[in-house]
């Protein structure tokens, strides 16, 4: 007799997830040569196991409403693809590859020449205007008030003066450290100087166009659920429970600090109600049995989870996943994800903390504002050395390519939607109300909302589970 577990170890032992419906098929037939079977004659691509994969087997029914067949790809970021963080030789790999991949975004819209160049050539220091590309390795004010960028490249670095009177300057106040730019202007009498006119940032091509899904299908996008916490919103999410129930989504995304975790913070004891992490987790495993089962479940890190803060996070440990339903898919931190061939670029958001404290205008009361930051810059964390450790991999696995249709971030419990340049940034929220630390930081957060998306349409609908009844 094939039991449930059997199946969907038969299955995940070749990389797959399996979807709860094909569980039950499978498990009612009691074929094991049908496994075999499905197995032989899967796509490569096909990380998810669907009905359509299973010859005999119908698109399946749920009660009186028929159900789009769901498919889910994993495109970036899929259990088992993280690597160690590395050493400091490798951090060189790691920012040569952002260098290149950032400045070719940028050359292919303002050709650029090397640093070295400026220096070599006389006609440069003739007046003669140019471009370079090359990442920001210092960036401060004088005490004259303009902005001095250090701007490096492979062949060598100059300092970059943005002028206050100049317009350039304004973008200029929002460099920040590591990013790549590319900066039209002149080199100085002396050469020892660069004078920007124009600051130029990889960017999202104004040509983009967004996919939208050729048949219907919905997700929902959450993050922030904090299990554990004492300001865990109980009632708010039995509603949304309730609403989920009624609905005709597919997919259900939460986007990190999926539980409040342990020893996070100063104290965090007496703010917590479930004080063991097994538990915490065992907690969300049961409420997340509570939800239909044909919906597909997408689970990334945070800040607050189990796994090492350095990004990319790899996906909970399977240890910490007994109680899940089969349908929950666990993944990377940041992952790239398709849903019906709507991509959706998941990350959890913690840079949001480093560009408050280097962005004039920033706040955590304006995730819109922090994700069209990201895309600009085509990168979701670009600072090192200050909240976001990074891990030095011979890619770098945060630069925001190829351009999604979805943004989904987290992190600073604020919801927000935006839409740049045809990218939806989503920032749904949390499930936690105000903390004693966001008291103390004057930081309000908006929580119990969740948004569900048509992926037809590509629009976004807020839903707010504060408001009664
Ligand atoms: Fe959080
Ligand atoms: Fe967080």
């Amino acid at each position: 007799m094939l039991g449930e577990q059997d199946i969907v170890h038969r299955f995940l032992t070749t990389g797959r997830q399996v979807h709860p419906d094909v569980v039950s098929y499978l498990k009612d037939r009691n074929d094991s040569a049908l496994i075999d079977q499905i197995l032989t004659q899967l796509p490569n691509d096909a990380l998810v196991v669907s009905s359509c994969h299973v010859p005999g087997m119908k698109g399946e029914r749920d009660g009186t409403r028929f159900l789009p067949e769901p498919h889910l790809e994993i495109l970036r970021g899929a259990d088992g693809m993280s690597t160690p963080s590395g050493n400091f030789a490798d951090f060189l790999h790691y920012f040569r590859d952002r260098f290149t991949r950032l400045g070719e975004m940028i050359r292919v819209r303002a050709p650029g020449i090397p640093i070295q160049a400026l220096s070599r050539n006389t006609m440069y220091r003739q007046q003669q205007e140019c471009t370079i590309i090359g990442m920001v390795s210092d960036i401060r004010t004088t005490t004259n008030g303009h902005r001095l960028a250090e701007v490096e490249d492979a062949t060598g670095q100059i300092p970059v003066l943005f002028n206050k009177d100049r317009p350039a300057f304004t973008e200029a106040e929002r460099i920040v450290p590591d990013e790549v730019i590319g900066v039209h202007g002149k080199l100085s009498n002396d050469g020892k100087l660069f004078f920007a006119d124009s600051l130029i940032r990889p960017d999202i091509p104004i040509t983009h166009a967004p996919f939208h899904s050729d048949h219907p299908g919905k997700a929902i996008f959450i993050s922030d659920t904090h299990v554990g916490s004492n300001t865990f919103m109980n009632k708010e999410w039995n509603k949304f429970v309730s609403w989920v129930e009624g609905s005709d989504a597919q997919y259900l995304l939460i986007a990190g600090d999926l539980v409040d975790g342990i020893g996070v913070y100063p104290n965090q004891d007496s703010e917590l109600v479930i004080r063991d992490i097994y538990e915490q987790y065992a907690t969300l495993g049961e409420m997340l049995s509570t939800l239909p089962h044909h919906i597909i479940i997408v689970l990334s890190p945070g800040n607050h989870d189990i796994v090492r803060g350095v990004e990319p996070q790899p996906p909970i440990p399977e240890n910490f996943r007994k109680g899940f339903p089969s349908n929950c898919v666990w993944v990377e931190n940041p992952c790239l994800l398709s849903l019906q061939g709507v991509r959706v670029l998941m990350y959890h958001g913690r840079s949001i903390d480093d560009m408050i404290g280097l962005i004039p205008d920033a706040s955590y009361a304006h995730p819109q504002q922090m994700m069209e930051e990201m895309l600009r810059r085509r990168h979701l964390a670009l600072t090192y050395g200050k909240r976001v450790p990074l891990a030095a991999e011979k890619t770098d696995r945060l630069i925001i390519d190829p351009v999604p249709e979805i943004l989904h971030t987290g992190h600073i419990h604020t919801s927000g939607i935006t839409t740049y340049r045809g990218v939806l940034g989503i920032n749904a929220g949390a499930w936690q109300s105000q903390t004693v630390f966001q008291k103390q930081m004057n930081i309000n957060p908006t929580p119990g909302r969740a948004v569900v998306l048509d992926l037809q349409s590509l629009q976004p609908e807020v839903l707010d589970f504060t408001i009664s009844p």
